[in-house]
C-alpha cells in the first residue's frame, strides 16, 4: 500500500515507517518537524536504502494537504503527528486542541475528498483517565483524561468513531499506545527529547550518558510491588509492528472502528526499569527518592489480548531488550540526532 504517515520525522513514526517499508509498503510522510530534526530521514533512507519523500508542512494547511493527495495515489493514513508533553498540554492548552483536533479535521476531509478509506490513529492510555481497573481493557468506558493533551485523544477517538459509522467504507484502528521506549536495534533511531526528558527511559539514558546527574524517582510510597510507580513499557519497534498488523487488518474488521491496546501485559516498576538499564550500561546510575509527581497514577497496565486475538500481534521485546536498545541510540548518539 501506499501510504501517508504524518509526524513521520517522529519517535513513533519513524520506526513505524522503517517497518512498513521493510514489509513492502511506501511511504509518504508528512511533518512540520516542530518536534524533530529533518536528519531523521537521512538516518531513515540509510537504513532502507531508497529515497522517502518528507512533505515539511502543517496537517492544518488543508490546501497542501489537499494537493499532495490529489498528487499521490494515497491507499491508507497512518495519523502518528502531534503534541505530546503533557505538562505543556496543561499551560499551553489552545495549541494543543487546536493542532490535534484542526489536523483530524483536515485529514478526514482530504481523505473524503480523495477516496481514501484506511486510518490508523495514534491514541493513548491516558484515555482510560485514572479510575479503569488494570489491567485495562479497550471496552471501559467512561474514557476520561486528566489533562488538555490526553482530552484531545479522547475527543478524537469519538471523532473518528462518528465519522466512521457515518462513512460508507471507513475503517479507522485506534491505537492506544502505553508506554513506549527503546529504539532501533542499529542505534540509528531512537527517541530525541528537546530539553529535559520528562519520561522515564529517556531521563535514565540521559543520566546514563552524563548529559544528567540523577534519576529523581517520583515516590516510593505507592502501593505497588517495591512502592515506586509502575507502567507497563512496550518497545518501539513492537509499537511499529502493531500498526503493521493494525492496517493489514483493516479491511476485514467488522466494526468501522475499533480501538486496540499495544502494551505487554507485564508491569515494571520505576526500580525494575533502572535496575535493567544499569544491567545494559554496565554500571550503577545515581538516583534518589523525592516526593510523588503531581497526577501520577500509582500503575498502569495494558490488557493486550484484543489485539493477540484479532490483529495477530503480539510484543515480543522485554524489558532488558528495551534497555540494552536505548543504550545503544544513547551511547551512539549523546545529543540526538544531528543538526544538518
Ligand atoms: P514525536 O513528537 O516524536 O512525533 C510527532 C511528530 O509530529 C513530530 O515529528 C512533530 O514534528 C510532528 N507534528 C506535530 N504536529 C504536527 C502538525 N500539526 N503537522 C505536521 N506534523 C506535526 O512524538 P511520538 O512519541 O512519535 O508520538 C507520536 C504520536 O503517538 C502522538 O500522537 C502521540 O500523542 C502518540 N503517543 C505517544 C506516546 C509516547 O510515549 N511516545 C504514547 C502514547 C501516544
Ligand atoms: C513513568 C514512571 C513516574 C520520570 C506519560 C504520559 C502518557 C504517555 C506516556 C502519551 C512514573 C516515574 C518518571 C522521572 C520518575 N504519553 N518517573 N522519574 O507518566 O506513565 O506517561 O508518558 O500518551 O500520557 O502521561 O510515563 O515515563 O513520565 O513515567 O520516577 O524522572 O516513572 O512517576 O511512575 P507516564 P513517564
Amino acid at each position: 500500500m501506499r501510504i501517508l504517515l504524518t509526524g513521520g520525522a517522529g519517535y513513533i513514526g519513524s520506526h513505524t515507517t522503517l517497518t512498513l517499508l521493510e514489509h513492502g509498503h511506501e511511504i509518504v510522510i508528512v511533518d512540520d518537524l516542530v518536534n524533530s530534526k529533518p536528519s531523521v530521514l537521512d538516518r531513515l533512507e540509510a537504513l532502507a536504502a531508497t529515497r522517502i519523500p518528507l512533505h515539511v508542512f502543517d496537517l492544518r494547511d488543508e490546501d497542501r494537504l489537499d494537493a499532495l493527495f490529489a498528487q499521490e495515489r494515497l491507499d491508507a493514513v497512518m495519523h502518528c503527528a502531534g503534541l505530546k508533553a503533557v505538562g505543556d498540554s496543561v499551560t499551553r492548552p489552545l495549541d494543543y486542541y487546536r493542532n490535534h483536533l484542526d489536523s483530524t479535521f483536515s485529514l478526514l476531509t482530504a481523505m473524503a475528498r480523495h477516496g481514501v478509506s484506511r486510518l490508523v490513529f495514534s491514541s493513548s492510555a491516558t484515555v482510560y483517565g485514572e479510575n479503569a481497573p488494570l489491567p485495562c481493557q479497550e471496552d471501559h468506558r467512561p474514557l476520561s483524561a486528566t489533562s488538555p493533551y490526553g482530552q484531545t485523544k479522547v475527543m478524537i477517538e469519538q471523532l473518528l468513531t462518528d465519522v466512521a459509522a457515518a462513512t460508507d467504507g471507513l475503517k479507522v484502528a485506534l491505537l492506544r499506545y502505553f508506554n513506549p521506549v527503546g529504539a532501533h536495534p542499529t542505534g540509528q533511531l531512537g527517541e530525541d527529547p528537546q530539553g529535559t526528558p520528562n519520561n522515564l527511559m529517556p531521563f535514565i539514558a540521559q543520566v546514563a550518558v552524563g548529559r544528567l546527574d540523577r534519576l529523581r524517582i517520583f515516590g516510593a510510597d505507592y502501593p505497588t510491588k517495591d512502592g515506586t510507580g509502575e507502567r507497563d513499557y512496550i518497545h518501539v519497534m513492537d509499537v511499529a509492528t502493531g500498526h503493521l498488523r493494525a492496517l493489514e487488518h483493516l479491511d476485514a474488521m467488522p466494526e468501522p472502528a475499533r480501538a486496540f491496546n499495544l502494551g505487554t501485559g507485564t508491569a515494571t516498576s520505576v526500580l525494575q526499569l533502572l535496575g535493567a538499564f544499569e544491567r545494559a550500561c554496565g554500571r550503577r546510575l545515581s538516583h534518589e527518592v523525592v516526593p510523588r509527581r503531581p497526577g501520577d497514577v500509582p500503575a498502569n497496565l495494558a490488557d493486550p489480548r484484543r489485539a493477540h486475538d484479532e490483529l495477530g500481534w503480539r510484543a515480543v521485546h522485554g524489558i532488558d531488550r528495551m534497555c540494552a536498545d536505548t543504550w545503544r541510540w544513547q551511547s551512539q548518539n549523546p545529543t540526538g540526532y544531528p543538526d544538518r
